[in-house]
């Protein structure tokens, strides 16, 4: 199986991410750290305890209980799932509580007050380990146990990575690839006109990621606009045990993305970038040399693709620049449903 660390800010998305990757018999999920983003650090860490919590139940009352009675039993049909699982079975560390040089910006108006649509708000799940490192310490440790072999999918701004490379500019040579769901390479943004949310929040870390060295991989609006979850693949999850979770997270996320598009689904945008760990044969990429958009009023956040190699750089970047976002809905909801 092949070892991953998701990094997220929890997040309607992330969450659906997580489940994808949790659920992933190929993938072995070495840990979870999470960063400001969608919500602050402490919401984005509460939901991703929430969440892994929830997989973790339902993971357990599927294999019949085996910790001695204390189990607790996720309720799908009220959503809640009350605490009693004492250990966590994959770590999670928390991160970043703001961009490395610029202020929070939270999207509450897309994930809901609480990062996911009320989803799960019952829910009191168990206390992360006192005294934590930070994740970008986990990162680099990680790393250095298996060297060549970890790969980071990155479904929220990259001010973790950026920390970690500071303290260890030999990590791309540590880890064997970076994924990371940003920018709008030849699309436009979803913040900005041209700035897609997650580079937008911390420009100055994506600049850093981005032309540190890793094998990268830049999952962006391009193809994740592809990716559609539609009313007919809620139907299909209705009978599955995170059926309610995954209809009742995404219904305001849902709506806003009508709103804004004019259609009746929401971009699955952290779970294609997970998806590229498991398969990225999905994918069609092109190598391009990009950069960030640092100073400039208007254009902050913009990934600048130089596809007609007009600056001379070597590229930097394997971007995602077609995907079958059928079949990709086809394999998130038959690994969700399993
Ligand atoms: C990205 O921004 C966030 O709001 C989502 O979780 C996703 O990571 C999409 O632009
Ligand atoms: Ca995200």
């Amino acid at each position: 199986r092949k070892p991953v660390i998701i990094d997220v800010d929890t997040g309607v998305d992330d969450a659906l991410a997580l489940a994808l990757v949790w659920k992933c018999k190929q993938l072995e999920l070495v840990g979870v750290t999470t960063v400001n983003g969608n919500v602050s650090l402490a919401q984005s860490t509460l939901n991703t305890r929430k969440v892994l919590h929830m997989l973790q139940q339902l993971d357990r009352n599927g294999r019949g209980s085996d910790t001695g009675g204390s189990e607790t039993v996720y309720d799908t049909e009220a959503n809640s799932c009350p605490s009693g699982v004492s250990t966590w079975t994959v770590p999670i560390v928390p991160g970043a509580n703001e961009p490395l040089m610029r202020p929070t910006f939270f999207e509450h108006a897309v994930h809901g007050n609480d990062g996911l649509g009320g989803a799960l708000s019952d829910m009191e799940p168990p206390e992360l380990e006192p005294d934590q490192k930070h994740a970008a310490q986990f990162i680099i440790e990680q790393a250095k146990k298996r060297p060549g072999e970890l790969t980071l999918i990155m479904t929220a701004p990259l001010t973790n990575l950026a920390i970690a490379l500071r303290a260890c500019p030999e990590l791309p040579q540590l880890v064997k690839r970076v994924i990371v769901m940003g920018g709008a390479l030849q699309t436009y943004g979803n913040v900005t006109p041209v700035a897609e949310y997650n580079i937008y929040v911390d420009p100055e870390a994506a600049k850093i990621v981005l032309h540190a060295g890793f094998d990268l991989t830049l999952v962006g609006l391009d193809v994740t606009r592809q990716a559609l979850l539609r009313p007919e693949h809620l139907q299909k999850l209705d009978n599955t045990p995170l059926g309610s979770f995954v209809r009742t997270c995404t219904e305001q996320y849902m709506e806003r993305y009508r709103m804004r598009n004019g259609v009746e689904a929401c971009a699955m945008h952290d779970p294609l970038a997970a998806y590229v760990a498991i398969d990225d044969s999905i994918m069609k990429t092109c190598r391009y040399y990009v950069d960030v958009e640092t100073r400039s009023d208007l254009c902050d956040g913009q990934t600048v693709c130089d596809v007609q190699h007009r600056l001379g750089q070597e590229p930097n970047v394997n971007v995602c620049v077609e995907v079958d976002g059928d079949t990709f809905m086809e394999r998130f909801i038959s690994i969700l449903q399993a």
